[in-house]
């Protein structure tokens, strides 16, 4: 299976990259300009590709013809939480969060489509509880919230747009992980995430087109 993984460099990311390697997978993992883990990763089935997914890209020669999933796992949380207070929070850093958690996403369907679409593949995108407004039971962190949210939304058009080619699309929330985005803090360390992660993308099949499920396998209301 070919596998596209943004923000493989560490995290999360890193954590897909090792669990898909492991599997014999061949892994196309991306980092935006610091290779992190990935420098200690030497395997005949890693290709290692710069992305950063702020840019303006059109040049897919780095992947392959075919890709059977395609995860959009790149992301930033903003300011800690007083920066994105309903006080301090800026126009800019609202756009600057929904450049990287929401357009950047958009972006990298844009440019790899027609490559996940030939393999009749998966899209993933990796969101957060954070932007359902179900759950949203403590305010602020306006410019994550809302980029995650609007992540959800774009992942659903996406899920019924690629439907007819075959192509599956779901959202994901990884639960609350032990990276650098949570300074280290966490309910669950990032084996376990991907570990339940990868679980609910095998079992794509049993979700809606779109669906937002939690690591554990539970929709996400939103
Ligand atoms: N950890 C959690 O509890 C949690 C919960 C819910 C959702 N999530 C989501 O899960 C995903 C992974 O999070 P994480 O916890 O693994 O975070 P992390 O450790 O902070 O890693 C974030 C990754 O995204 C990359 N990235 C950031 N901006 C980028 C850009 N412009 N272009 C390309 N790559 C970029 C980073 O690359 P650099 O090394 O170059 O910065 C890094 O590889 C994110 O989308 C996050 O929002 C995490």
């Amino acid at each position: 299976m070919n596998v596209v993984i943004t923000g493989g460099n560490r995290g999360l990311g890193l954590g897909f990259t090792q669990h898909y390697l492991a599997q014999g997978d061949h892994v196309w993992a991306c980092y935006r300009h610091d290779l992190g883990g990935l420098a200690d990763l030497q395997s005949p089935m890693l290709t290692k590709v710069q992305l950063d997914v702020t840019q303006q890209f059109s040049d897919a020669s780095a992947f392959p013809d075919k890709i059977d999933l395609l995860i959009n796992n790149a992301g930033i949380y903003g300011p800690g939480k007083d920066g994105q207070s309903l006080g301090l929070v800026t126009a800019e850093v609202m756009l600057d969060v929904f450049e990287v958690d929401c357009v950047g996403p958009l972006r990298v369907v844009q440019l790899l489509q027609d490559k996940v679409i030939k393999a009749k593949g998966r899209i993933v995108n990796v969101s957060s509880k954070m932007g359902s407004s179900t759950d949203n039971s403590s305010g602020g962190t306006y410019a994550y919230r809302a980029a995650k949210a609007a992540l959800v939304t774009v992942s659903k058009s996406m899920a019924i747009d690629l439907s007819p080619t075959g192509v599956r699309v779901i959202t994901l929330h990884p639960g609350w992980v032990a990276t650098d985005m949570t300074g280290q803090t966490g309910l669950i360390d990032v084996a376990t995430s991907v570990a339940g992660m990868t679980h609910v993308i095998e079992n794509i099949g049993d979700y809606e087109a779109g669906a937002f499920v939690a690591y554990d396998g539970n929709i996400v209301p939103y």
